[in-house]
């Protein structure tokens, strides 16, 4: 089957409200791999991307700078595509969402889905602050997540499940800029109808393509859909049509930005942008696994509604760790893509490298300093850079370059390897897995050097110089056919390549197909090292920045959090005996305890502790409990108290040092 065009692949847009880490990468590079191997195998996508530039993001971010919210998009909107083109990702645009093209598309896109009847106003309790007299929005306001206890912000569950919240949905909620207990005021906002949209999703989500991921958790959450609220209390977006009080909400104008761009991409180009997204055509999102549920079910609906075309793919990738932490810019666990890792010297292909190959795409991804230097080390210089320079090296040396072919071709058992490469490289793509497209080319490389190896041509070359001319000219077209397979993941470093195999135009423009065709005999320079070792030291300054950044971030939190005599008294500590314990079901982690604190009816409580404890060891045993902790319920049981224990490598369960009764209060 011919492939579907045109294409358009788009990355989920940044916030233009920080630096680009290397998070945001972990969806980046594997788009701009993904968009390279359509243009190897003759397919001319496009590629969009650009900068959120709206919602409560940006404009907390832009009070906590005092800067405007338009300065602060416009410093990062250039730190972005400034790193992105320095990683070799390469946009046909980069547009951003305060646009008049996407100011104006918006509009259209909402009109239409009010003229569909997918848009009614309905008045909601809405957090308001009293003391800065203001409506409270999204991230202006923290509280707790009213479906699984754990803090969150206005419109998501950011600590804890995750889930979408609605305006007014948070408890206990406070004013983010001043700590004030939020009061909830009465005011009409506008919904969108998703409800409506049900039986579509259900029939979309069975065609829908891209990774499992996205599809499955999509598929469940389509069961249950709620309206969503499109309106915001604030100044800086997009004006909802006929009121000049409200904005629409980001996620209305965000994704609306994968069509402006492709409009602005069109009239630059000469094109038609209709030929993407009113008619038929393959459309690829590239996005974090966070925002799954934006792109499968808010965003489809949306597009839906209003009549334009849907996406073909959605490919979501796992979640990045720093040196097995969880990824926090808070706590200091952040790689900085320009200040830690481009101006340290690194070469952007190696992070692309790293990215591609240390995981599949899905699962999640930790980027160790270590692990980067073994990577680099053991993998780019010792197995694929050493296959590629001792080929040239020694056809330069002995040849003066790539010799004449004499007798037959390329060896058939070469041919074969590079196919067999080639051909995992091609459907590599069709599962967006893109760790088997660099195994299969450092297994051909690493087939190379047993060639050469096996063949001696040093030997050979004494003996029978048109025998050893063959088994250069193998060695090399193996050498071509790694530059232009490895081309999408190491873009400038395998143009390099190309340029020492004497090749001609540019490895960009070659496609898969050329791999196998016969290289031609020319004239070498000496090669130059393609990859060199990184050194210890280079490694121990970058880990030291790490941990310097980690510490000054626990410092800040420990002196933020200091506490008086009073916050201590207000714990409710208690001992109490484990008197039953069982697993909860669709949990490998909880276990429901009911404990003995001398009350009439023992404490129901939720422990996180069935990976370190065998629920029939627990009876009997003495635990100490928060005993006024908030009622929570944990996959759907309720929890009344909280057991402490000793976080060191999974829990250990505190208790007093002999038995005492239950109840007995801990000062
Ligand atoms: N800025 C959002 C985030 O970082 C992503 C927006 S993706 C789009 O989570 F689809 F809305 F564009
Ligand atoms: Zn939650």
């Amino acid at each position: 089957m011919p492939p579907k065009e045109p294409v358009l692949v788009t990355c989920g847009l940044p916030y233009a409200n920080g630096k680009c880490h290397i998070g945001h990468l972990r969806t980046y590079v594997p788009a701009d791999i993904f968009v390279r191997a359509l243009r190897k195998q003759g397919q001319n996508p496009v590629f969009v991307c650009g900068s959120d530039t709206h919602g409560t993001p940006i404009v907390v971010n832009a009070e906590e700078e005092k800067v405007t919210p338009k300065e602060l998009v416009s410093k990062y909107h250039n730190h972005f595509e400034q790193v992105f083109k320095s990683m070799g990702i390469n946009f046909s645009f980069y547009g951003n969402t305060d646009s008049p093209t996407s100011h104006a598309r918006t509009t259209s896109i909402v009109e239409a889905l009010i003229a569909n009847g997918y848009v009614y106003p309905k008045t909601i309790r809405l957090a308001y602050c009293p003391k800065d007299k203001r409506f409270l929005p999204d991230r202006f306001v923290e509280g707790i997540c009213p479906y699984c206890g754990a803090s969150a912000r206005g419109d998501e569950c950011d600590q804890g499940c995750g889930k979408h919240l609605e305006p007014g949905e948070i408890k206990s909620a406070k004013c983010r800029i001043c700590g004030t207990t939020a009061e909830y005021r009465e005011q009409e906002h506008f919904f969108f109808r998703l409800s409506a949209f049900a039986g579509f999703l259900v029939d979309y989500l069975e065609t829908l393509k891209g990774t499992p991921n996205a599809i499955n958790y999509a598929k469940e959450w389509a069961k249950d859909l709620r309206d969503w609220c499109i309106t915001r209390n604030l100044e800086w977006g997009v004006r909802f049509p006929g009121h000049d009080d409200l904005v629409v909400y980001v996620w209305v104008d965000a994704p609306i930005g994968y069509i402006s761009f492709t409009e602005e991409w069109a009239a630059w180009q000469g094109e038609d942008w209709e030929k993407y997204w009113r008619r038929d055509s393959r459309i690829v999102h590239f996005i974090g696994g966070d925002i799954i549920y934006h792109h499968c079910i808010f965003w489809p609906a949306m597009l839906q509604g209003a009549g334009y075309t849907l996406p073909s793919d959605v490919v979501a990738s796992g979640m990045l760790k720093i040196e097995d932490k969880k990824f926090s810019k808070s706590r200091g666990y952040v790689v900085w893509v320009d200040e830690d890792y481009l101006a340290k010297g690194f070469h952007p292909d190696l992070l692309r490298y790293y990215l591609a190959s240390y995981t599949s795409h899905t699962k999640d991804l930790n980027f160790s300093w270590k692990v980067f230097q073994e990577k680099v080390n053991n993998e780019l210089v010792a197995v694929l850079g050493n296959f590629i320079h001792r080929t040239v090296h020694f056809a330069h040396a002995n040849f003066g370059g790539i010799p004449e072919r004499t007798g037959g071709g390329i060896d058939g058992e070469v041919i074969d390897a590079i196919t067999r490469a080639k051909a995992e490289v091609t459907s590599s793509f069709d599962e967006y897995e893109f760790k088997r497209l660099t195994d299969a080319v450092l297994a051909l490389a690493a087939w190379g050097n047993t060639y050469f190896q096996s063949k001696e041509p040093w030997q050979l070359i004494k003996k029978d110089r048109e025998q050893c001319a063959a088994v250069l000219r193998n060695c090399l077209q193996i050498s071509g056919a790694i530059a232009i397979l490895l081309e999408p993941v190491l873009p400038s470093k395998m143009e390099e390549a190309w340029g020492m195999l004497g090749q001609d135009g540019s490895v960009h423009d070659a496609l898969f197909d050329d791999a196998v065709k016969e290289i031609k005999s020319r004239a070498l320079e000496k090669p130059s090292v393609l990859f060199a070792k990184i050194e210890d030291s280079k490694i121990a300054e970058a880990e030291a920045l790490l941990s310097s950044r980690v510490k000054a971030a626990e410092s800040k939190a420990n002196k933020a959090s200091m506490i008086a005599p009073e916050d201590l008294a207000r714990l409710d500590l208690r001992v109490g005996t484990v008197i039953k314990a069982e697993p909860i079901k669709g949990s490998d982690k909880l276990l429901r305890l009911e404990v003995d604190i001398g009350e009439a009816v023992p404490r129901q409580v939720v422990a996180g502790i069935a990976k370190t404890h065998a629920s029939s060891a627990l009876p009997g045993t003495q635990v100490v409990l928060v005993a006024n902790m908030k009622p929570a319920k944990l996959f759907g049981v309720e929890s009344r108290g909280m057991v402490l224990a000793a976080d060191e490598n999974g829990a250990v369960l505190l208790n007093p040092q002999t038995p005492v009764k239950n109840g007995t209060k801990i000062k």
